[in-house]
């Protein structure tokens, strides 16, 4: 292949998901300069694994219960993913804990959507949590992977208001609406080449483009 032809190459992503799939719907609506060849999630009843099939997207299943622990899972796993040789792996709604040979194998290459504005509420339950501290401001994170959950360098964030008598299910869908737009954005600034993590984990963000 000459250098033009593999700089010319169309990127692959591959995103895992666990439940309903709304993320993953976003990326797959945002015309991203890539193909998505395949869509994988860990529970055989995830709503969007419906929905990646009938847009076309190949789909698969690697059911974390029939594995004796995380490491034989996540090899499992990493067969399914590297089948696809992706630039990028999303993590869209993916509930699973990662091991960190799995982390490293993907380390840079790996994004995550977070609902909350990390660093604060790592973890589950975020809008609850937001609503228990009293903050006036919430919002949701993209994030390179790294081996400490919810921690690794930040690459997009959005804030959303608090409002007065806000609900968790109104809350979480406000989120969710600037989830839908900030990790389609961070997708591309990577496949464009715009943004990477850098040897020493930050994240470089090229604005000359
Ligand atoms: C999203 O809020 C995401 O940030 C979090 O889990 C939820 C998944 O929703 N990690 P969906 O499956 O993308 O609809």
């Amino acid at each position: 292949m000459t250098h033009y032809q593999s700089s010319m190459a169309e990127k692959t992503l591959v995103i895992l998901i666990s439940g309903r799939g709304s993320n993953m719907e976003a990326l797959l609506d945002a015309k991203l300069p890539a193909r998505v060849a395949a869509v994988i999630s860990n529970n055989p009843q995830a709503k969007g694994l419906a929905t990646a099939q009938r847009r076309g997207v190949e789909t698969a299943v690697v059911d974390h219960r029939e594995f004796p622990d995380r490491t034989a899972f996540d090899a499992a796993l990493a067969v399914q993913v590297d089948k696809h040789r992706p630039d990028l792996v999303a993590l869209a709604g993916f509930m699973r804990v990662l091991t960190e040979p799995f982390i490293e194998h993907y380390r840079g290459r790996m994004m995550n959507i977070h609902p909350s504005l990390l660093p604060e509420f790592p973890g589950l339950d975020t809008h609850r949590r937001a609503l228990a501290t009293g903050s006036r401001v919430h919002g949701c994170t993209v994030h390179f992977v790294t081996p400490v959950v919810d921690s690794g360098p930040i690459i997009l964030q959005a804030k959303v208001p608090i409002e007065p008598g806000d609900t968790e299910e109104r809350l979480a869908a406000r989120v969710l609406k600037e989830e839908h737009r900030i990790y389609p954005e961070a997708v591309r600034g990577f496949l464009e080449g715009r943004i990477r993590m850098g040897s020493d984990g930050a994240v470089i963000v090229d604005k000359a483009h």
